[in-house]
């Protein structure tokens, strides 16, 4: 097996809490190349990692002949310029999630991609949960029957501090659309199927953050139809005072189907809640042994936080997808579909009406 060579460009939070511990779980990896553009921020992962090139310019970094794959963590505006060097540099690419701010450019990085043969990959990372992947299996099982109806409600405490480039527009698009929302769009499509139309809100109540401006989403909220006729409520918020924040606040999803209903939170990593029709109401579900890492990872679901742990199974499935010569999951499709929806959310909010999904 030879030695897979990565490149990470934009070494900031999540490249050091997830990609590179995910990549270092691999075995068969090295990470050849850093690429970011603030030199403190590239100064410090370098110290991480032995041996590697460093530079603040993606185009020198993404075109190596000492880099097979790409991975991509910078601010989101920065995510389809870097992916489309890369794929045509021939590189395998995982980017972050919101792979792109606009549908036009998410459809060109998975059309891309696809043309040129390369393994392509959207970080929704809280795809990789236990009880996520369970509930998908029994779903896909018949347990949940027809799906009726799909619920998520993401709440945290950011209060009215300072977010950096999440609070510029310019940089990120959207606020918390895309930052939380963007993945339990990603789990409503995956759990229920694809979004037939939605409308949507969105608010920002705090227009100065940590005294600079913020022109950026706090509170998002879609209702959408889907084309097997379930309906969905989705519901997200930084400004949820005192519910604390990251894994330690509200992350949950409920699904009620003909048959049963699922309730799945990502601090219950492995455990559901379920419900049957006509039963006596909600009790926990364990989740089996057999979904505690995703198929094939070398990952010890004993080691570590296991609210943290989960996401390295994501550089597994990219890495295992590349050596495999296999579509990765989930895709940069996916990914696409999900900027797709968050468009139309926020063409929604400003004309105040349904937007239809249908092709
Ligand atoms: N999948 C997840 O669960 C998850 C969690 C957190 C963040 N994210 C996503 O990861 C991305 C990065 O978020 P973060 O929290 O790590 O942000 P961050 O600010 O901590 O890190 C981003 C880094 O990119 C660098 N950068 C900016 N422009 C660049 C460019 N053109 N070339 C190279 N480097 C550049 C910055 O200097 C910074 O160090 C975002 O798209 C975010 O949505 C995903």
């Amino acid at each position: 097996m030879s030695t897979l060579k990565v490149a990470i460009v934009g070494t900031g939070g999540i490249a050091l809490q997830n990609h590179l511990p995910g990549l270092a779980m691999c075995g068969g990896v090295r990470v050849t190349a850093l690429c970011d553009t603030n030199p403190a921020t590239l100064e410090a992962a370098s110290k991480q990692v032995d041996g590697a090139v460093c530079s603040s310019r993606y185009e020198e970094i993404v075109t190596r002949d000492d880099v097979d794959a790409v991975i991509i963590a910078t601010p989101n505006v920065s995510h389809a310029p870097i992916a489309l060097a890369a794929i045509g540099a021939g590189k395998h690419v995982m980017c972050e999630k919101p792979i792109a701010i606009t549908s036009a450019d998410s459809r060109a990085m998975a059309a891309a991609a696809d043309a040129a043969g390369v393994r392509h990959m959207t970080a929704f990372t809280y795809r990789f949960v236990p009880a996520m992947r369970y509930l998908r299996h029994l779903i896909d099982r018949g347990d949940l029957g027809q799906p009726y109806h799909f619920r998520s409600c993401r709440l945290q405490d950011w209060g009215t501090r300072n977010l950096g480039w999440r609070q510029v527009k310019a940089l990120a698009g959207t606020g918390e659309l895309g930052d939380m929302l963007s993945h339990r769009i990603n789990f409503a499509e995956h759990l229920v199927g694809p979004m037939s139309r939605l409308i949507a809100n969105v608010k920002n109540l705090t227009p100065v953050r940590g005294g600079q401006p913020n022109d950026t989403d706090d509170w998002v909220a879609i209702i959408a139809d889907f084309t097997n006729g379930a309906t969905g409520v989705l519901e997200s918020s930084k400004l949820a005072s005192g519910r604390n924040e990251s894994w330690r606040s509200l992350d949950y999803v409920e699904i009620n189907g003909s048959e049963a209903s699922f309730e799945f939170s990502t601090g219950k990593w492995n455990e559901l809640q379920y419900g049957r029709l006509g039963g006596p109401g909600m009790a926990p579900l364990p989740v089996p042994r057999e979904f505690w890492t995703w198929p094939g990872s070398p990952r010890d679901p004993g080691a570590g936080d296991p609210l943290v742990a989960f996401r390295y199974d994501q550089a597994f499935e990219f890495v295992d997808a590349i050596r495999n010569q296999r579509p990765a999951t989930p895709g940069f499709h996916e990914g696409a579909s999900v900027v797709r929806i968050m468009e139309a959310a926020l063409e929604s909010a400003a004309a105040g009406r349904w937007i239809s999904l249908e092709k």
